[in-house]
C-alpha cells in the first residue's frame, strides 16, 4: 500500500472516531463539509477540535446554555484601606517593596489580548499613541517606566506580555520594529492565550469556516493558564520572581512597580498574600468599573455588566454610593498562587457568558452569515474571579487622578482624550506639590500641556532649587525630562 493510501486511510480512520464522539455529544454538524475539505484542511480541522477537546466542547455548551453568571449570592460592601503618604505604616511597606524590587524578585504582566474594537482600532491597542506630548504608544510607556526601575533599582525587571492568536505577531513585530523600546529582548516574553468555542444559543458550536470552528480569546483569565503553559512560569522561577505585576492595556497612569503596593501584598497584615488588589471610589453609579465586594471572608469582584442596577445606585444615608470599591484592574499574584490554582485543571476559573455577534457559516448553503443582532454566547474567564481562591488578599484604595486613565472609547469617557488630559493633571498637580505654580482656567482645570518622562518623575525634586523660578505659561507645552542626570524642562509649543 502506497504512503498516500494509508495515510488517507489513517485521516478516515480519524474523521470516523471524532465523528462518532461528536454524535455523543449532540455536536456532529460541524463536520457538514467535512467530505468537501482537502486532506491538509481535515487534518488541520481534526486538530483544532482534538486539541480544544471533546469532552470539554461538550461542558462549555453546557455553560454556555446556563445563565452560569447571571445569579450572585448575597455579598456586602468590600473593606479596603487606603494608606496615605503620611502613614507610619505606608513608610514601613513601601520599604519592604522597594527590597523585593532590589532583590529582583518582582516582574510585569501586561494583558494585551484586546482587539481595541471599541477604540475603533484595527491592531493591537498596545500601540495607540497615548502620551499627550510625546505620543508614546501605551507599549512604549510601560517599557519607559521599567527602564526607569532598571536605574532606580539597579536590577532588570522582566517584562512578560500576553497577546492572543488575533494581534500576537503584530504586536511581537511591534516590538521588533521599535528595538523593544530600549529593553533588553532577553527580558520581554511573549505568551499568547487560548481561545474558546462560540457556541448559539441553543448551546450548538459554530463554524467560522467550512473546516474551522469559530473561537474567541478565552478572557484575561485565561493568562493564568497561558503562563503556566508558554513556560513563563518556569521562566520566572528561573530567574527568582516571586511577584507578578498584572495589569491592563488601556491605562497609561498604572503604577507598574509600586512599592508602597508590593510591601502590603507580602507584608499585612502580618502575613503574604496570594493576590492583592487595588480599587479605587467610582466616579458615579454608572462607571463601568467591576466592584469589590465581601462575601464571608472572601473579597471578590462583581463585574459591571452583572451588578444588580438596585445595589449599582444603592447609597448610604448621606449620599454615599453603598458599592463604591471600582476595580482599576491592577493587582499582585504570587508565582506559588498561580501555580497552585493551575493545579485545579482546565482554566482555574469559573466562565462568564456574553450574548455577542459571531459570524458564522450556514449549515444548509454553506455562506458566511453575519447577523445583525447577537446571535451567540461567547465564554470568557475573568481574572479577579481567582480572588475567592486567595488565602488573604489586601485591598489597597488608590487615587484615581494618580494611578487611572483608561482608554476604552474612541469619544466620550475614558477616551484618548479624556486620557491624555488626566495624565497632563497628574504631571501639573506633581509640580504643584512643590510649590510650582501652574497655569489653570476659572474651572480650575489646567490650562497647558504637560508630560513627565518616567525618568524624571524621581527627580522633580530638583525643580525646588534649579527650576524655582520656572513660569509654566498658558496654552504652552512643556516636557519634564532628564539630561545628564539632572531635570530638564523643555518647551515644545
Ligand atoms: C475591565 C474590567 C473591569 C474594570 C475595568 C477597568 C473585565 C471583564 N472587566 O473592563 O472590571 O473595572 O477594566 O478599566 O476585565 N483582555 C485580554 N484578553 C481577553 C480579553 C481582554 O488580554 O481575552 C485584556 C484587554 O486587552 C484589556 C483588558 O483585558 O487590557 C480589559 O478588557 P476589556 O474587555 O476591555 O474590559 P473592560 O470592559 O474595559
Amino acid at each position: 500500500m502506497s504512503l498516500a493510501v494509508q495515510q488517507s486511510e489513517a485521516l478516515s480512520a480519524r474523521l470516523d472516531h471524532v465523528r462518532k464522539a461528536l454524535i455523543a455529544i449532540d455536536q456532529a454538524h460541524v463536520l457538514t463539509f467535512a467530505n468537501e475539505l482537502s486532506s491538509e484542511a481535515l487534518a488541520a480541522f481534526l486538530d483544532q477540535i482534538e486539541g480544544l477537546g471533546i469532552h470539554r466542547l461538550a461542558s462549555w455548551a453546557k455553560e454556555a446554555v446556563i445563565q452560569a453568571n447571571a445569579t450572585v449570592d448575597a455579598f456586602e460592601p468590600a473593606q479596603y484601606r487606603a494608606l496615605h503618604d503620611r502613614d507610619r505604616d505606608a513608610d514601613q511597606y513601601r520599604s519592604i517593596g522597594q527590597d523585593l524590587l532590589r532583590a529582583g524578585k518582582v516582574a510585569a504582566f501586561v494583558v494585551a489580548g484586546g482587539q481595541g474594537t471599541r477604540l475603533g482600532l484595527e491592531g493591537p491597542k498596545g500601540m495607540f499613541a497615548a502620551t499627550p506630548l510625546r505620543k508614546l504608544s501605551l507599549f512604549q510607556s510601560f517599557a519607559e517606566q521599567l527602564l526607569a526601575a532598571r536605574q532606580q533599582y539597579g536590577v532588570s525587571v522582566p517584562w512578560y506580555v500576553m497577546t492572543s492568536p488575533l494581534n500576537h505577531d503584530q504586536t511581537a513585530g511591534f516590538f521588533a520594529q521599535n528595538d523593544f523600546f530600549g529593553l533588553d529582548p532577553h527580558d520581554v516574553f511573549f505568551l499568547t492565550q487560548g481561545v474558546l468555542p462560540s457556541y448559539d444559543f441553543s448551546g450548538r458550536l459554530l463554524l467560522s469556516e467550512p473546516g474551522c470552528l469559530a473561537t474567541h480569546p478565552d478572557g484575561h483569565g485565561g493568562s493564568l493558564r497561558a503562563l503556566v503553559e508558554s513556560g513563563a512560569i518556569e521562566d520566572m522561577r528561573r530567574r527568582g520572581i516571586e511577584q507578578l505585576s498584572y495589569f491592563q492595556v488601556d491605562n497609561p497612569l498604572v503604577s507598574i512597580l509600586d512599592p508602597l503596593f508590593l510591601g502590603l501584598h507580602v507584608a499585612a497584615p502580618n502575613s503574604s498574600c496570594e493576590m492583592s488588589a487595588k480599587t479605587l471610589r467610582k466616579r458615579n453609579a454608572d462607571e463601568p468599573v467591576g466592584v469589590f465586594v465581601q462575601q464571608g471572608h472572601q473579597t471578590r469582584i462583581i463585574e459591571y455588566s452583572n451588578m444588580p442596577k438596585a445595589l449599582q445606585i444603592a447609597c448610604d444615608s448621606q449620599g454615599h454610593l453603598l458599592y463604591d470599591a471600582g476595580n482599576p484592574a491592577i493587582h499582585l499574584l504570587s508565582v506559588a498562587f498561580i501555580e497552585h490554582l493551575m493545579a485545579r485543571g482546565d482554566l482555574g476559573l469559573p466562565l462568564n457568558r456574553a450574548k455577542k455577534i459571531v459570524p458564522h457559516i450556514d449549515l444548509q448553503t454553506g455562506a458566511h452569515v453575519t447577523p445583525s443582532a447577537p446571535n451567540a454566547i461567547k465564554l470568557e474567564a475573568f481574572v479577579f474571579d481567582a480572588l475567592p481562591f486567595a488565602k488573604s488578599v489586601a485591598l489597597l484604595e488608590i487615587d484615581r487622578f494618580e494611578e487611572f486613565a483608561p482608554i476604552k472609547n474612541s469619544m466620550g469617557a475614558d477616551s484618548p482624550q479624556t486620557s491624555m488630559a488626566l495624565q497632563a493633571e497628574r504631571a501639573a498637580r506633581h509640580l504643584e506639590a512643590y510649590g510650582i505654580r501652574m497655569p489653570r482656567k476659572a474651572d480650575g482645570s489646567l490650562d497647558c500641556v504637560i508630560e513627565i518622562t518616567a525618568q524624571a518623575e524621581p527627580q522633580l525634586h530638583q525643580i525646588q532649587n534649579d527650576e524655582a523660578h520656572q513660569v509654566f505659561e498658558s496654552g504652552a507645552q512643556y516636557l519634564l525630562c532628564v539630561k545628564e542626570g539632572r531635570l530638564q524642562v523643555d518647551r515644545l509649543l
